[in-house]
């Protein structure tokens, strides 16, 4: 019996390029797979709270613990052993007030994360976030224009972040982790100037062996909720939209991140990112630094949530997601799943 062939049918017989050919078996799909992930491209967020053997669960992010210094070491360690090379450390402090003074001290809970890091794993890469949004009693990432305050501009509104003023604490702030022993800074507040202003701080003070990681294209995103959790610092007025980028902005992040590369920039981050993978990949076209991207907390949640529910797999969704942001034009990705995913590329 002969069918009639479509004519669509037709003329697929003649066609000689089939790319299913590739596709016929696992070790084929290997051969011409294009992104690998391994976990040497992972950085693990860990969030440091003070006192001793503290894992309190954060709710809102499955599997991820505000953690005490002590234990905080463990669970570098626990990474390390998996090939993950690099923790960024975010602190939790028992005090905050008008200009996040915890942040600048030398006893504060992220420098004491770092010195005890540092000593049990000396090769480990310490990262740690430079921001004061976790440190401010009203939440945000700088100090705010206050009536007969030090820094107080009659031309600005009340509750305005200072940029400059905000430049030299984060400076002082930075040197002060360098000091503790952080290899890297990742200034995350989204000032004009923060890379410059940190760069010559650590020069100046010795410290022109530590690098810089830019929060560079960062973006006002819904996806920080759990993090604001997590790290116990919503804004208590107003938002970030003055600082941090507008979500429709595209070629606005190419601005944000050239302005970076010359203040002196070693690292480019884009954060979010599975959101944000076109900023990604066009960063990636036109600038040849390293660049991580931030799988933020609510990406992380949202996986979790919908796996919760039975409704996707947790593990082939993470790792396609992460896939994707390697494939987009990451180098490194910050990323909660990094101990779970180390485990399941291994396995
Ligand atoms: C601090 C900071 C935030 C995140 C990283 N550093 C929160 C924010 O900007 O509100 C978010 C990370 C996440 O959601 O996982 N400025």
């Amino acid at each position: 019996m002969t069918l009639t062939k479509s004519p669509a049918r037709a003329a697929l017989a003649h066609q000689t390029v089939r790319p299913r050919r590739l596709r016929q078996s696992e070790a084929l799909r290997r051969m011409v797979r294009e992104t690998s992930l391994t976990p040497a491209d992972f950085i693990y967020p860990l969030f440091i709270k003070p006192g001793r053997d503290i894992e309190q669960p954060i709710r809102s992010m499955p599997g991820q613990y505000q953690l005490s210094v002590d234990r905080s070491v463990a669970f570098a360690r626990e990474a390390w052993e998996l090939g993950v090379p690099s923790v960024i450390l975010f602190g939790v402090p028992a005090d905050k007030d008008a200009t996040g003074s915890e942040n600048y001290d030398a006893d504060g809970i992220v420098p004491q994360a770092i010195r005890a890091i540092k000593d049990a794993l000396p090769e480990m890469v310490v990262i740690s976030d430079m921001c004061f949004c976790e440190y401010t009693d009203h939440g945000h990432c700088g100090i705010i224009n206050i009536p007969n305050h030090q820094h107080f501009n009659p031309h600005l509104p009340e509750g305005y972040v200072l940029n400059d003023p905000t430049l030299d604490l984060l400076g002082l702030a930075s040197v002060v982790h360098a000091e503790a022993g952080a290899d890297v800074i990742a200034p995350s507040g989204m000032m004009d100037g923060m890379v410059g202003a940190i760069r010559s701080a650590l020069d100046a003070n010795g410290m022109d062996h530590v690098a810089i990681m830019s929060y560079a294209a960062k973006y006002a995103s819904g996806f920080y909720g759990p993090f604001r959790e997590a790290a116990e610092s919503p804004p208590q007025f107003g938002d970030r939209n003055q600082y941090q980028m507008d979500p429709a902005n595209r070629r606005e992040a190419l601005k944000e991140v050239a302005l970076d590369v010359e203040q002196g920039a070693d690292f480019l981050m884009v954060k979010p990112a599975l959101p944000y993978l076109d900023i990604l990949s066009d960063v990636r076209r036109q600038f040849n630094l390293p660049i991580a991207a931030y799988q933020v907390s609510g990406e992380y949640a949202m996986l979790h949530a919908a796996a919760m529910n039975g409704w996707i797999d947790l593990r082939r969704t993470a790792l396609e997601s992460l896939t994707s942001i390697k494939r987009a034009g990451a180098d490194l990705i910050l990323t909660y799943f990094a101990v779970d995913a180390a485990k399941w590329l291994q396995e």
